[in-house]
C-alpha cells in the first residue's frame, strides 16, 4: 500500500478522540486502545476505508471484521439477537466479548467488512478511549488487532508503531491495555452458542450466565463453518515457540508462570515469569509484551513452561498454541 504519514495522538490530550473520529469519518485508518488489545479502526460503513484497512494489515479479505459501537443499543440495531445472545450482551457489554449474530441489514456495516457473510460480529468495548472515539464518531467502527497479519497483537502504542507506522493515518496512545488478550468470540446464531475464540471473558463466566455449557467451535456442527479467521498459525513471534517445556534446550529463552522453572532454566538466554504470584489475569495482560521482549533477545526459540488452562488460562493457551503452530508461507499468512 502507498506510504501514509502516521500521526501520533496522546489520550492525555482531551481533543485526541475527536481528532481520531474526524479522521475515521474521512475514511482514514486510526489505531486506538481497547481494554483487550489495540485495534486498527476504520469506518464500518465505508467499503473503501475497509479495503484500505485489509491492505494495511496485509489481511486476506475473506476474513470478516468485528464492528465496534459505543452503546449496546447501537449493536442491537445492527444484529438480530436471539434470546441467548441478548442475555450475554446484557451481562458482558461493555466489555471483552464479541457476539456473532445474524446481520439485521442496513448500511452501518458494509458487506466487505462482513466478508459477504449473513452474520456480523459485534462488540461494545469498555475502554474509556475507545468509548470516546466511538461516541465522537457516532457510527460503527471495524477494528481488527492493530498488527501486521500473522504477528503478535499490540498491547501498547509502540507495538502498533513498530508494525504499522507509515501504513496507517494515526495512532492514539492510551497506555498499555488492561486485559492483554483479544475478546472472547461467541457464535450466537444457532440454538446453542458456540465458543469460537477464548478471550478476555472466561468460558466459566459465560456458562454461568447461560446456565449451560457452550458448544465448541468445529466439533459438533460440521454444517456451520467455524470462524473464518481461525487459521492455525497466528500471533507468531519470529522465534520458534516450544510448548510445555520441562527442560531447556541450548540458547532458548523461557516464558514461565508462577515461579515454575524447567530443568536448565538457569542457563536460559532470558526469563519472563508472566505472573510470579500465579494470577492468570496478570499473565494475560503481560503475554504479548513478553513474547515481543523474548523475541527481541534474538533467541532462536522460546520455551514455554506448562500453564493452567482454567479461566483466562484457556485464552493464553490458545494464543500460545497458535504461536507454536507451523508457520504458513508469507502469501498465505492469516490476519
Ligand atoms: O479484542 C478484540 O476482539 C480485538 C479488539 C481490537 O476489539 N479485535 C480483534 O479483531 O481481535 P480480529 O480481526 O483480530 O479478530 C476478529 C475475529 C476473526 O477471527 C474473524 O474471523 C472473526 O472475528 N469474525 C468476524 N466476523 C465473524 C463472523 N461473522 N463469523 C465468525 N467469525 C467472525
Ligand atoms: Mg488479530
Amino acid at each position: 500500500p502507498p506510504h501514509r504519514r502516521t500521526l501520533s495522538l496522546s489520550a492525555a490530550d482531551p481533543q485526541a478522540p475527536a481528532r481520531g473520529a474526524a479522521l475515521l469519518a474521512e475514511g482514514r485508518l486510526v489505531a486506538f486502545p481497547t481494554e483487550t488489545v489495540y485495534g486498527l479502526g476504520a469506518d464500518a460503513a465505508n467499503p473503501r476505508a475497509v479495503a484500505d484497512l485489509y491492505a494495511a494489515k496485509g489481511r486476506p479479505a475473506f476474513n470478516p471484521l468485528i464492528a465496534h459501537t459505543a452503546t449496546v443499543a447501537q449493536a442491537l440495531d445492527i444484529g438480530a439477537f436471539p434470546p441467548e445472545a441478548r442475555r450475554l450482551a446484557d451481562a458482558f457489554w461493555p466489555g471483552p466479548l464479541t457476539l456473532v449474530v445474524p446481520f439485521a441489514g442496513g448500511d452501518a456495516v458494509c458487506e466487505l467488512a462482513r466478508a459477504g457473510l449473513s452474520t456480523v460480529a459485534l462488540r461494545v468495548p469498555s475502554h474509556p478511549v475507545a468509548q470516546a472515539v466511538l461516541k465522537a464518531f457516532g457510527g460503527a467502527v471495524v477494528a481488527p488487532s492493530a498488527n501486521r497479519s500473522g504477528r503478535v497483537s499490540p498491547t501498547e502504542a509502540a507495538h502498533v508503531g513498530a508494525d504499522l507506522s507509515g501504513r496507517i493515518d494515526a495512532i492514539l496512545d492510551g497506555g498499555p491495555t488492561e486485559v492483554g488478550v483479544e475478546s472472547t468470540i461467541v457464535d450466537a446464531t444457532g440454538p446453542v452458542p458456540r465458543l469460537l475464540r477464548p478471550g478476555g471473558v472466561p468460558r466459566e463466566a459465560l456458562e454461568r450466565v447461560l446456565g449451560h455449557t457452550l458448544a465448541d467451535a468445529g466439533k459438533d456442527d460440521a454444517a456451520r463453518p467455524a470462524s473464518p479467521g481461525r487459521l492455525a498459525s497466528h500471533y507468531a513471534p519470529r522465534a520458534a515457540v516450544r510448548l510445555d517445556a520441562d527442560a531447556m534446550a541450548p540458547g532458548e529463552a523461557l516464558l514461565t508462570f508462577a515461579g515454575a522453572r524447567p530443568r536448565g532454566a538457569e542457563a536460559a538466554r532470558a526469563v519472563i515469569d508472566l505472573s510470579p504470584s500465579g494470577d492468570l489475569a496478570e499473565a494475560a495482560s503481560r503475554l504479548y509484551g513478553a513474547l515481543r521482549a523474548l523475541d527481541a533477545t534474538g533467541a532462536p526459540a522460546i520455551a514455554v513452561a506448562p500453564l493452567p488452562r482454567h479461566g483466562l488460562g484457556e485464552a493464553i493457551a490458545d494464543r500460545l498454541a497458535r504461536a507454536a503452530a507451523p508457520r504458513p508461507a508469507p502469501e498465505e499468512t492469516p490476519q
